[in-house]
């Protein structure tokens, strides 16, 4: 059996003072979450190339469908901000341990950040992983692949 590559899960305390607090930003932003189907809480904190911070949460729909993720969002958001590149990720959610994009989220991030940074936290602010989108998101189909 070929064994799954898992990043690190590390103790909060590990993580230097900047990154806190955008988990904190995070954490602002996850309280916002309007998912009374799933009760999964999320929140998402961009960082452009300019430094700049974006937030969002996922918001969701009574036909499911219709379900926006928090980093989906965060990157609506920078996007209509008039920032186009995203430099780091950092993502509170509502597991026990901390989880990474899902797969569609993981698409929508590297249309603006490749190789940008990840950052997640578990609910309860307790343990962090870090990764890059390079790493989550092998072999990507991006607009490289249009343009070639
Ligand atoms: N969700 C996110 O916001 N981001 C992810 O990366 C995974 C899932 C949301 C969607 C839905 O509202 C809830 O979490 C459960 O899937």
């Amino acid at each position: 059996m070929v064994k799954a590559l898992a990043p690190d899960v590390r103790p909060i305390e590990e993580l230097d003072k900047r990154t806190q607090r955008l988990v904190k930003l995070a954490m602002k932003a996850r309280k916002k979450a309007y998912a009374p189907y799933s009760k999964y809480l999320v929140g998402a904190v961009i960082v452009d190339t300019r430094g700049k911070i974006h937030a969002g949460c996922n918001v969701e729909n009574a036909n499911y469908a219709g379900t926006t993720c928090a980093e989906q969002a965060a990157v609506v958001k920078m996007v209509s901000r008039g920032a186009r590149e995203i430099r780091r990720v950092v993502l509170v959610t509502s597991s026990d341990e901390p989880v990474f994009p899902c797969g569609f989220c993981r698409q929508i991030i590297i249309e603006f950040g490749p190789h940008a940074e990840v950052t997640t936290v578990n609910r309860r602010m307790t343990q962090f992983a870090q990764s890059t989108m390079d790493e989550l998101l092998p072999a990507q189909f991006s607009k490289k692949q249009l343009h070639s």
